[in-house]
Formats: C-alpha cells, structure tokens, sequence
C-alpha cells in the first residue's frame, strides 16, 4: 500500500521449520531455535509474557499461513 511501512521483520514462513517448543522458547528467551540472539527490535519480552495456548494459537496460525 503506498504510504505503508515496509516490514520490520523477517518473513514468518520461518516459524514453519520450528516445533512448538522451540518457537514458544524463542519468544520466551530471545534466542531461536538455531541460537540466533532474537534483537530488542522484536517486542520477544511481551510477546513471551502469553500463556502457553495464546503461543500455540499464534504458533498454529503461522505455521498453517500460505507461503508468501
Ligand atoms: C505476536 C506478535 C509477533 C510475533 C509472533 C513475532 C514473531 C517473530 C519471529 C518468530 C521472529 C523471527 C526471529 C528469528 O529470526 O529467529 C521475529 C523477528 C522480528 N520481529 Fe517479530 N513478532 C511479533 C511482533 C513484532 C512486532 C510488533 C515488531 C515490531 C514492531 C516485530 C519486529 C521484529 C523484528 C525487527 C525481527 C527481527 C529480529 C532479529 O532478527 O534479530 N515483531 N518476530
């Protein structure tokens, strides 16, 4: 859309190569499944403070999303 930001992070098909665990530990440590430190850019801290079923819903959303 013109006049819209572009995107600030990366493209979340990512998500689709992590189990659930290891994306519920990336939003609750910062750090990702291949160890990668996640930036303070991404709001990881409050993302991370969802219940365990509110990281699944978000989990089972992006990993069932089309490919971009
Ligand atoms: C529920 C909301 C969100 C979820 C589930 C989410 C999820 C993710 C995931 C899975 C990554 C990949 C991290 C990696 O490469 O290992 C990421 C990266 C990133 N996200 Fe988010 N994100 C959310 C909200 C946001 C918001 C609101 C912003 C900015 C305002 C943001 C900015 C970023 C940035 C800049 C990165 C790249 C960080 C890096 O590579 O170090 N995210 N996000």
């Amino acid at each position: 859309m013109p006049g819209q930001l572009a995107p600030l992070g990366p493209d979340l098909n990512l998500v689709k190569d992590w189990t659930l665990a290891g994306f519920t530990a990336a939003m609750r440590t910062g750090i990702d499944p291949n160890g990668h430190q996640i930036s303070e850019q991404m709001p990881w801290r409050s993302v991370g403070k969802m219940d365990d079923d509110e990281l699944e819903a978000i989990y089972q959303y992006l990993t069932h999303m089309p490919n971009s």
